[in-house]
Formats: C-alpha cells, structure tokens, sequence
C-alpha cells in the first residue's frame, strides 16, 4: 500500500503526476485555505504533507497527527512550521530554497523600479482620464541608476539582487547578521556596511531577511527615522520584518519618500491605511510567481516528500535533529 499524503492548496498536474507514482494523494485543488480543525481531520491519517506558507504547522497539529512524518513546504521561508514541535513529534520539515531566488530578485526590481518611477500611480491617473497633457514637471521620480543601494539580508536572495545593480551603476552597502565572504562581496560588487549606517546612506533600502523572532520589526519607527527623506524602502521579505503601521506613518508625514511593498503584516488583511497613500506600490506576495519558478517550487516540495518518506534524508531538511 502506498504511504497517504496531504496536498493542502492547488499544486500543478506534474506535483500531482509525480506524488502519485509515489504516494494516495488526497489534494486540495479547490484551493480553499483549510482550517485550521479541517486540516488536522484531513491529515490525521496521512504520513506526509505539501504545505503553503498560509497553513500553520504547529503543536496543536501536529498532537493531532500521530502518522505524520514529513512536512513540504512549498516556500523558502518556513515561519509557518513550528520546527521545534516537528522535531519533538518525529516530523522532518523542509523548504525550497534555490529555485526562487532569481525570480524574487527579479520582482524586486519591479519594485525599485516601479516605486522610484511612480509607475503604478502615474497609471491609475492615466486611467481614470486624467491625462490633459504632457508636462515637464509631470510625475518625477528618482534615478535608480548611479543610486546607493541598501540590501538588508545577504543570503541568496540579496545577493541576486545586488548582482543586478551593477546594469544600474549603483553603490550597494549590505547588512548582514553575518559578514559574507570577502569573494562574494567583490563578485555582488558590494560592501559591508552596519545597519545604522547603511540606513542612513541609501537611497533604497531592499529588505531580504527571514522573519523570526529576531527579525520582528527589524524596521520600525526608529529605523525609518534614520533613512533620508527621499529614500524609498522595498518590502518582499515577510510580513512582521517591518512595523506596518510605523512605515505608514513614515510614508504619511513623508518621512521617507516612498515604499514598493509584496508583503504585510496580517496578510491577505493588511492596513487599509496603505491603499489611501499614493507613494506606495502594492503587490500581493507574488515575488516568486512565475510560471517556471511556482512550478519548481512545488517540484522541489514534492521531491522533499518522496525522499523523506522513502527513509532517505530530504535535500531541503530544515530540523535535521529529527533524524537523531
Ligand atoms: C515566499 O514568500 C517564500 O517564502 O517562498
């Protein structure tokens, strides 16, 4: 008898192709969020899970599921697993690291780009029918190009992009809780800088950390008050890193010049307060949503969930204390 897994959100056919070669898939297509008493009734009996970043895995689950042993998640971020009770239930958790790393680069561009041109608010005006005339004053913005990059957060993500500001002759600082090494720093063009002085040089500030305890509003009210008045600040990390209603504040009384945002606190509920301000663009976490990239994500989960249940130790193990 194959082993039984849960597939909890809306996969691609090939995900659903190959766990079915290796497993009695039960999936979810609908793609309805399950709650959290819906989830734990359908994974009772199955001893693996493909999970999404919206689905908590935590005690409460997992006391409920005495067969589970491995838990995909579809993400490279994992604050939705709780490791520690994975660990403590005999539960491997995995991630996918990699596979997004260029597509969540490339989106940040979209953003520095779209925040910095006023592109997303020079369109609604365009499209409301306002446009009577071309002006020369009409919608500055600020030059990216010969600019002083800030990336909070050097693992691959900020080093890809910090890779793409040299096409923009840019000066890129980072911080880092760890320096990088000296060979990475010269290939991303890129220097060190702590995280004081990095905020108070850059004319973007590009945040790429994971979110934990450590990192809850790393940028709050405090650290907004040390970035320049024209700065703008990118946001594709995870919701929490940044104090929300901090930056709305610094975003109202022009504290900062602008912010390009793929991720909130609460989310899908984030502050109504961002979509009355004009110098914002907003997106709905979709910085790693390309076709290629959301099917190799769910690929790599996929195969996680093979080796794991097959005994082998999974490529992407995050808590490999499991295995002691
Ligand atoms: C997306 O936010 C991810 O963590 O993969």
């Amino acid at each position: 008898m194959k082993p039984k897994v849960l597939v909890t959100r809306e996969v691609f056919d090939d995900t659903l192709e190959l766990l079915g070669r290796h497993f009695d898939v039960e999936s979810n297509q609908a793609d309805t969020s399950l709650s959290p008493d819906e989830f734990a009734r359908r994974l009772a009996d199955k001893a693996g899970a493909l999970t999404v970043l919206t689905d908590r895995v935590d005690e409460a689950l997992l006391g409920q599921c005495p067969r589970l042993k491995a838990v995909c998640n579809i993400a490279v971020g994992f604050n939705n697993l709780d490791l520690k009770a994975c660990t403590t239930h005999g539960v491997m958790a995995t991630n996918t690291p990699g596979v997004l790393d260029a597509a969540t680069a490339d989106f940040t561009w979209a953003l520095i780009l779209a925040t910095a041109r006023r592109l997303t608010e020079a369109e609604a005006w365009l499209r409301a029918g306002e446009w009577k005339g071309w002006k020369l004053k009409q919608f500055l913005g600020a030059d990216v190009h010969g600019a002083t990059l800030g990336i909070v957060g050097m693992g691959r993500i900020g080093q890809a992009v910090a890779r793409r500001a040299a096409g923009f002759d840019m000066n890129v600082l980072y911080y880092n809780r760890k320096r990088i090494a000296p060979e990475l720093e010269r290939e991303c063009r890129a220097t060190y800088a702590p995280l004081d002085e990095l905020l108070a040089r850059a004319d973007f500030v590009t945040l790429h950390t994971p979110y934990s305890p450590e990192t809850h509003h790393l940028i709050g009210a405090g650290e907004l008050a040390k970035m320049k008045p024209t700065a703008i600040l990118i946001h594709a990390a995870r919701g929490g890193v940044v104090d929300d209603i901090a930056l709305i504040e610094a975003l109202k009384h022009k504290k900062i010049a602008a912010a390009g945002m793929d991720v909130f606190e609460g989310e899908p509920k984030f502050n109504p307060e961002f979509l009355k301000l004009a110098n914002v663009v907003l997106a709905p976490h979709i910085a790693s949503a390309t076709v290629n990239t959301r099917r190799n994500m769910a690929l790599l989960a996929a195969r996680n969930l093979v080796a794991a249940l097959a005994g082998e130790r999974p490529p992407n193990l995050l808590n490999p204390d499991v295995l002691k």
